[in-house]
């Protein structure tokens, strides 16, 4: 038996639309071995019960790839990634999922060839390559290649996840975004990525309120969030460090102080007032990335 834990991730950080991310203390946990025939699924609803399920999927081009042929398989999945709500779900069962067959078929992949797998299938390297390797990550994709880096980030703060009842998908809060931006907005974001970047290297927390803005994709995807704006300027009340709309949304991450202790209770309450139901998690950063038995993959 295979056990594979992939954390959750929270993109684009505010200014970095399609190239930063982090990995956070949420997982989904897959738990696969080989079996003498058929396809068993534990774990998951029974729709998702089929050939289509994306961690087999994504386990079927791994073994593609290698040319290897399972007789059968089980897969377990315990997840506590929420499903469409722009934590990284799809990436952790892709990434899961080619994890999981590369160490069926004997360990045949490395690490980049995984990533590169990896985003061929799902897209976005923004998630992929923190769920993978662990941290806050700036990466690019050029020619069918991965260009990534970790950022070193400074001890001192943490994330709180305001996750709502309600999902968005990817596809849709894509479909919202304009074809052309215009100049501005694209040095308006430049020098706010890289101060991001800069200010977390260095522990300069009080900047990351200025770097933390975006003229991408928020202002888009505001009208697919119910109480987008109402939510970020309380965030900034109750003194967080900074908040931005997690990967294509609907979760809100909102960056506060390790010492912040009343943050969560009050912005709970205040979420307590509005019509859809919305849930506050505190979350570390996962410095991990993909585990496999156990042991930093
Ligand atoms: N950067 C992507 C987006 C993340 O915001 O659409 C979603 O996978």
């Amino acid at each position: 038996m295979i056990e594979v834990r992939v954390p959750a991730t929270s993109a684009n950080m505010g200014p970095g639309f399609d190239c930063l991310g982090v990995a956070v203390k949420m997982y989904n946990r897959f738990l696969v071995e080989e079996i003498e025939e058929g396809l068993v699924f534990e774990g998951c609803d029974d729709k998702f019960k089929n050939e289509d399920n994306l961690i087999y999927v994504a386990m079927k081009k791994c073994f593609e790839k290698i040319g290897y042929s399972p007789k059968g398989l089980k897969i377990k999945i315990e997840g506590d990634i929420p499903v469409s709500r722009g934590l990284g779900s799809s990436a952790a069962c892709v990434v899961g999922g080619i994890v999981c067959a590369n160490e069926l078929a004997g360990r045949v992949l490395t690490k980049k060839e995984i990533l590169e797998l990896a985003v061929e299938m799902e897209g976005h390297p923004d998630n992929i390559t923190p769920a993978l390797f662990g941290g806050m990550t700036v990466s690019i994709y050029e020619d069918n290649k991965v260009i990534y880096n970790n950022v070193s980030v400074k001890e001192g703060i943490k994330f709180c996840a305001l996750i709502p009842e309600f999902t968005l998908s990817t596809e849709k809060a894509r479909g919202v975004l304009p074809k052309s931006i215009d100049y501005k907005q694209g040095i308006f974001n430049i020098g706010r990525a890289a101060l991001m970047i800069s200010a977390l290297n260095n522990g300069d927390f009080d900047m990351l309120k200025y770097a933390c803005k975006d003229k991408l994709h928020e202002d888009y995807r505001a009208q697919l969030i119910e109480n987008f704006y109402s939510i970020k300027e309380e965030c900034q009340r109750l003194n967080c460090l900074a908040v931005f709309l997690s990967g294509a949304g609907p979760t809100i991450m909102v960056m506060l102080r390790e010492e912040d202790k009343n943050f969560a209770e009050n912005m709970q309450k205040f979420l307590d007032t509005l019509q859809n139901k919305w849930n506050v998690v505190e979350l570390e950063m996962d410095n991990e990335g993909t585990v496999v038995n156990g042991v930093t993959h």
